[in-house]
């Protein structure tokens, strides 16, 4: 049977080749996109989302979800990292777009649990807000889900944003304290795997090679986002964060996953910091009261690549 799942993005170029990957893996079935701010503004983060549904024919629905974070200002976003288009400034044609679906990006993902219980995994990609939101307009939620994976965190790693906080989660920190605390099965693909398998140059272009359309398209938008990542190093490189909680749903083992009490962070200095204690690190009631998560601690790197590239090629 396939995965279904919804897959809750802020594109941004890792998610556009997350998304392709999930669009191209015959094991999964997305049932829309939720759109979320975070590399860029939500409503070009819908938009993005609809140009890259119309590019792979997928004819399903997007929605258009928060844009502010829980609780502070609105954020600065990533163009730095993803240009100013969110796909490295390389002025994509105006596709012919479906139209949004009229729902918040909260409702849908309450609807379709609704209508599929127990048989969805969200996939958060992006900042917390919309999880968060429909935990308010469902409390029965993650009763409703099979799952939810997020790439988001570094529990034993450092961050990116800050020495401690990675961008997800740093990005809604407080909506990411109402997501980590709700009584779901999460796993956490954090920095600590996503940073270990940088991507070279010569990836790209076999992804391209693989699928001239699809990969072609990461290969372009990605130059910009190999430009950044490869600051202040010898080598050229970028990292694809958000495809590995789609290439676990696949091939869970691909990663060693490991179980834990969670916590995020909203103290103004270590805003975002996910920290975790492993069983038997801990008799701190307060730790121990903590939701029960699971976090990738590790990847079998050659593995997951020739995942990615099977994919793209088939
Ligand atoms: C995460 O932040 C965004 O820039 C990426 O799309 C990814 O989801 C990595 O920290
Ligand atoms: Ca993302």
């Amino acid at each position: 049977m396939k995965h279904k799942i919804i897959l809750d993005t802020d594109p941004g170029i890792d998610d556009a080749m997350a998304i392709f990957f999930a669009f191209l893996s015959p094991q999964i079935e997305v049932l829309g996109l939720t759109t979320v701010f975070g590399n860029v503004p939500v409503e070009m983060s819908a938009r993005n989302a609809q140009t890259l549904c119309a590019l792979a024919e997928q004819d399903i629905p997007v929605c258009k979800g928060v844009g502010m974070p829980w609780v502070g200002k609105e954020s600065g976003y990533a163009h730095f990292v993803h240009g100013d288009d969110g796909f490295g400034n390389i002025n994509f044609p105006p596709a012919k777009i479906r139209e949004l679906d009229p729902r918040s990006s909260a409702q849908f993902i309450v609807d379709m649990a609704r209508q599929h219980p127990g048989e969805i995994t969200v996939v958060a990609i992006g900042p917390l807000g919309n999880l968060a939101l429909a935990l308010r307009l469902e409390p029965a939620l993650p009763k409703l889900l099979k799952g939810v994976s997020i790439m988001g965190g570094a529990a034993f790693v450092r961050g990116n944003v800050t020495p401690v906080a990675e961008a997800n989660i740093w990005n809604d920190a407080y909506a990411a304290e109402i997501v980590f605390a709700a009584e779901w099965q999460l796993t956490m693909f954090g920095l600590d795997v996503t940073n270990a398998v940088p991507f070279t140059p010569q990836f790209l272009e076999e992804l391209k090679l693989g699928n001239n359309k699809l990969g072609g398209f990461v290969r372009d938008a990605a130059q910009f986002y190999v430009q950044f990542y490869s600051q202040n190093r010898e080598d050229k490189v970028c990292f694809f964060h958000d495809a590995m909680p789609i290439a676990h749903l696949i091939d869970p083992t691909l990663f060693e996953i490991q179980g834990g009490h969670a916590r995020v962070s909203t103290d103004p200095l270590n805003i975002g910091q996910t920290s975790v204690a492993l069983p038997g690190t801990t008799t701190s009631p307060d730790w121990l009261n903590a939701q029960q998560i699971n976090v990738a601690t590790q990847v079998d790197k050659v593995r997951l690549t020739q995942l990615y590239l099977d994919t793209y090629q088939a």
